[in-house]
């Protein structure tokens, strides 16, 4: 059972209390989005923060003033959370906004807009061992017990923002037309310039070679991790501990190799196969 002290539950969604609430969640309802608002929406460990980094230059014309002085939750919100009331009304447009929620639990407004979604995917087995390090230098999230433990709560949906397969699942609508745009982790760590390239072109933005080449190398791993701004050193070592485990941990493809014995693995694929039958969703890390 997930600790009623520690999560609220919205719609089957539980929700860490310390960023949630009834008012942040009644403030989402009530959202009134805009046109031109881009917004990220992940599964949470799927490469938010990343995100959070990259929009901000990508919309302002390559201006790294705001990534290099905004913490990334006044930078680019999280619509659910508390902050998003006290900071979304006052960012300039266009807006860069974050979000874990399921497709269906975006506010009325949303469906209504022309707003554009880049919907990032990672692969479910490194989402996990990134999540169960999260929970354990995380305070407001619940202990995840052995990591054999923590993948029966993952599969079964007792965890944050609940099961990987339905939020996937929610975002694949092909009614959002041109207003949604696919990328995962992989291909970003694999080319994250091709990547950048193809939201700009997306976002119908541009910027000189020079410029692209500055936000790419600002948005490395290796440069977000000493940046103040979004490795997460800023939150008190009571809520996160940063020495148990940094938030900007590995970022690679592929750790779960390290974490899943040939039996969990296997146990896991099955699941997740199952739940996806059906859904038409081929991912990079399918062909394994
Ligand atoms: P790891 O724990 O595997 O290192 P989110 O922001 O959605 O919570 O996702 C966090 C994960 O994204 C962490 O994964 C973090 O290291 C990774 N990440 C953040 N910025 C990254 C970057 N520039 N390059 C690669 N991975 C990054």
């Amino acid at each position: 059972m997930a600790d009623n002290d520690l999560y609220m539950v919205y719609h089957g969604l539980l929700l860490p209390k310390i960023v949630h609430s009834e008012e942040s969640l009644k403030y989402l309802e009530n959202f009134q989005v805009k046109d031109d608002d881009v917004f990220a929406v992940t599964y949470p460990k799927s490469g938010t923060t990343w995100m959070q980094e990259i929009l901000p230059p990508l919309l302002n014309g390559g201006d790294l003033t705001s990534v290099e002085t905004i913490p990334n939750w006044d930078r680019a919100p999280w619509l659910e959370e508390t902050r998003a009331a006290l900071v979304l009304d006052k960012l300039p447009s266009p807006r860069a906004i974050v979000s874990h929620m399921h497709y269906h639990l975006m506010p009325p407004s949303f469906f209504k807009s022309k707003a554009k979604v880049i919907y990032v995917t990672r692969n479910p087995k490194d989402v996990i061992v990134s999540s169960f390090h999260f929970h354990q230098m995380a305070s407001f999230l619940e202990d995840p017990g052995t990591f054999e433990e923590f993948t029966d709560k993952f599969l079964s949906g007792k965890v944050f923002f609940a099961k990987w397969t339905d939020h996937v699942k929610s975002w694949q609508k092909p009614e959002l037309g041109d207003r949604i745009m696919y990328i995962t982790y992989e291909e970003m760590l694999q080319d994250l310039r091709g990547v950048l390239s193809r939201i700009l072109k997306f976002l119908g933005r541009e910027l000189s070679a020079e410029a692209l080449d500055r936000v790419v190398d600002h948005c490395t791993f290796k440069n977000m991790k000493t940046n103040k701004m979004s490795n997460y050193t800023l939150v008190p070592q009571e809520f996160m501990d940063n020495k148990k485990s940094p938030f900007l941990r590995k970022g690679i493809a592929g750790d779960w190799k390290n974490y899943f014995s040939p039996e969990l693995d296997a146990k896991f694929t099955a699941v997740i196969q199952e739940e996806m039958k059906g859904s038409n969703i081929r991912f990079p890390w399918d062909e394994e």
